[in-house]
């Protein structure tokens, strides 16, 4: 392919379709005009920001959000990831209505995560024991300690690419070059104990492993925000092997995978089983505070204050809001209905399989342009010249800095959106109709004849 012409037509189409966009879109670019002066870079999130401005949503419902100028789209990033079940699912606004008339948080124990942490451990494989937190990030900062002070090493492993949450020792490695602190404000020794290989590449693990005495090697079942990349053959067994060998804890961060891929998460789609799983998004049942970490007694029973009276001999979890009511029967209603409705993930799983197939296929026919990665309704579309098999690979082997955007413009003036425009990654709904999926594949296609005609 020529790709300098390719270059050249891309930058004529982004002028249009920004000017398009920004003809439909008046009121978000007041809105952003207003927040830059209150809010950093005119957001609450940096992810969120589009150019030339961002939406600004101001309802949601099923697989749809609506912006503040009145414009419809399909939503194929569900809260980032979180509305497995549509925005608002009717089982969970109601569970919720009922709840807030007896009260918001009680800051006391309560019933109802006493019920949704035996149903967890009835639907996620392993989960013996588990505690709430009020993020992803959190999570996984609370699953870390745990994991150190069971085995009383302090390296961890995380996968380049990988995203735990901005938590210190796991925010390294994420964006490229793949090395250091990934924040300002991030001292270089506050992950000097971390350790980084590519994803699918068990020669690497094992050579750390070897090396070093690790507590947790720390992995996505599919790496999410990196892509959505699967594992190749045997790699999780594989991992899970290592570890074992080497005397180290297999963490899977499964906010993202978790209740997504099926019910019992990755775990159960790819049949492996980690000693400690950390869950996030789907978990909260779509309210703020989702956040989970749970697995073996043997591993959670140093969380155990009557077991572990001194402080310093356990390790410590807590918060204000954690276990609060709102999450824990919002949580319930939306995992039991996950659980018992397992035919969804048939569904769903197969129809965006076939949907990477028939992405691919057009992407053979436009001289192999683009590739896509992912698992059930885990979606992730590259323009590189190879088929990424780590996130490494997504970055490398992109052959244009503009494409992404150009399509992310291009479906937002389509009717369709999703984040981030600077990497095609779809977290869609299991209720997301066949035509939605077909409308996206439409409007992808017709990006292409655009962009790639000879
Ligand atoms: C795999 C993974 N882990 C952790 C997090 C952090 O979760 P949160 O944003 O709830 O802190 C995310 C967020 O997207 C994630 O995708």
């Amino acid at each position: 392919m020529e790709y300098s012409a390719v270059e050249s037509r891309l930058s004529d189409l982004l002028a249009k379709l920004e000017k398009e966009f920004s003809a439909k879109t008046p009121r978000s670019r007041e809105l952003f005009e207003r927040s830059r002066r209150v809010l950093p870079g005119g957001v609450t999130y940096a992810i969120r920001f589009f150019k030339p401005h961002p939406l600004y949503i101001e309802k949601a419902e099923g697989t749809r959000v609506w912006d503040v100028d009145g414009n419809e789209y399909v939503d194929y990033w569900m809260g980032h990831g979180t509305h497995i079940l549509g925005h608002s699912p009717k089982i969970v606004v109601d569970s919720v209505r009922e709840i807030l008339g007896r009260g918001t948080h009680f800051g006391y124990e309560n019933p109802y995560a006493v019920e949704y942490a035996e149903l967890l451990s009835r639907v996620v494989p392993g989960l013996e024991m588990v505690r709430f937190t009020n993020s992803g990030t959190e999570a996984n900062m609370y699953a870390l300690r745990l994991a150190r002070a069971f085995t009383r090493r302090r390296y961890v492993v995380k996968i380049e690419g990988g995203w735990h949450g901005g938590y210190d020792a796991l925010h390294t490695s994420v964006t490229p070059p793949f090395a250091g602190p990934e924040s300002a404000g991030l001292p270089e020794e506050y992950v000097k104990y971390t350790l980084t290989v590519p994803y699918n590449d068990v020669e690497a693990t094992e050579e750390v492993l070897k090396k070093y005495p690790v507590a947790a090697v720390f992995v996505e079942p599919v790496i999410g925000a990196g892509g959505c990349v699967e594992p190749v053959g045997s790699y999780l067994k594989d991992l899970r092997e290592l570890t074992y060998r080497y005397g180290s804890l297999l963490v899977f961060d499964e906010v993202i995978t978790g209740f997504r891929l099926a019910p019992g998460g990755g775990q159960e789609y790819f049949d492996v089983r980690a000693d400690l799983v950390v869950l996030g998004k789907v978990v909260g049942g779509g309210f703020a505070g989702a956040g989970a970490f749970g697995g073996r007694s043997e591993v959670m029973e140093l969380l155990d204050h009557l077991k572990h009276p001194d402080p310093r001999s356990r390790s410590f979890h807590g918060g204000t809001f954690v276990g609060n009511p709102v999450n824990m029967v919002a949580g319930y209603a939306l995992v039991k209905y996950l659980a018992e409705n397992r035919s969804l993930y048939e569904a769903s799983n197969s129809a965006w399989s076939e949907f990477r197939r028939s992405i691919d296929r057009v992407c053979e026919d436009y001289g192999r342009a683009c590739w896509t990665t992912g698992a059930g309704s885990m979606v992730g579309i590259h323009f590189t010249k190879l088929r990424p098999r780590n996130v490494r690979e997504v970055y490398e082997h992109r052959w244009s800095r503009v494409v992404e955007h150009a399509y992310h413009l291009h479906a937002r003036t389509s009717g369709i959106l999703y984040i981030s425009e600077k990497l095609v990654h779809l977290l869609p709904s299991l209720v997301h109709s066949k035509s939605e999926i077909e409308l996206f594949r439409n409007t992808f296609e017709s990006f292409l004849a655009k962009v790639l005609r000879s």
